[in-house]
């Protein structure tokens, strides 16, 4: 069983988009995936909830405030973590995964964010002892944009706690694909690809990085 954690405490950076989108990318592979809402806003068990019969099952689990039972035989867990996320909060959460994904949208206040964020993560415990492989998303980035540039060359610079870099494995763009496909409880993997594949393109490097081994503590 693999678990990967879609976090960041500023809202609406994208990880319930993430986290549904990946579940949906990992079903569509066979596997059995299962996505945990963290988030009392339950945003991902809404998405679920809208997911048609015929379409290949994705297990949700509510977190609420008792433990999670994660059922067994599920190839890839997907948690999805609530905004203003901190102190012993986030570190548990941090510990129960494998992978952590930090998606980061374009918007000099989210960059702001982002440096608090990432000065927070990085004391960590789990990170300091790597326990957990940690990589960053540019999320709802436009081309040509200044904003974008700042913020790609802000995840670029950023390092974890001996010195190396933190990954930054994937830009992905601001697409109505993903509104359309989260309002049918679909993915954009899931779309007619005329329509998403340049969508879809952008994620092949942050699925390179997590089926590697780089992705995975050690
Ligand atoms: N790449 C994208 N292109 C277009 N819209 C996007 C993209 N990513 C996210 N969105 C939209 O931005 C909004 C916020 O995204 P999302 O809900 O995934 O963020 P979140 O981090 O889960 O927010 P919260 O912290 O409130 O849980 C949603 O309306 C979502 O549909
Ligand atoms: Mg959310």
């Amino acid at each position: 069983m693999r678990s990967i954690l879609l976090l960041n405490p500023k809202g609406g950076s994208g990880k319930t988009t993430l986290a549904t989108n990946l579940a949906v990318y990992f079903a569509l592979k066979g596997k059995s995936a299962a996505l945990i809402d963290f988030d009392p806003q339950g945003s991902s068990i809404d998405w679920l909830a809208e997911r048609p019969a015929d379409r290949p099952p994705i297990k949700g689990i509510a977190a609420g405030e008792g433990r999670v039972r994660i059922p067994s035989g599920i190839d890839y867990v997907i948690m999805d973590a609530p905004a203003g996320l901190h102190g012993d909060m986030l570190a548990s959460l941090v510990r129960r995964a494998h992978t952590v994904l930090v998606p980061v949208v374009p918007s000099p206040i989210d960059l702001r964010a982002a440096i608090r964020f990432h000065d927070e993560l990085m004391r960590l415990s789990a990170v300091h002892k790597r326990r957990v492989a940690i990589a960053t998303v540019a999320n709802r980035v436009r081309e040509n944009s200044t904003n974008r540039d700042l913020l790609e060359d802000f995840l670029r610079s950023l390092k974890l706690p001996d010195g190396r870099k933190l990954p930054f494995v994937a830009c992905i763009r601001s697409s109505q694909n993903y509104l359309r496909a989260a309002e049918r409880g679909l993915g954009i993997f899931e779309g007619a690809p005329s329509l998403v594949a340049h969508d879809t393109e952008l994620w092949r490097p942050l699925f390179k990085w997590l089926n590697s081994k780089r992705s995975v503590p050690k």
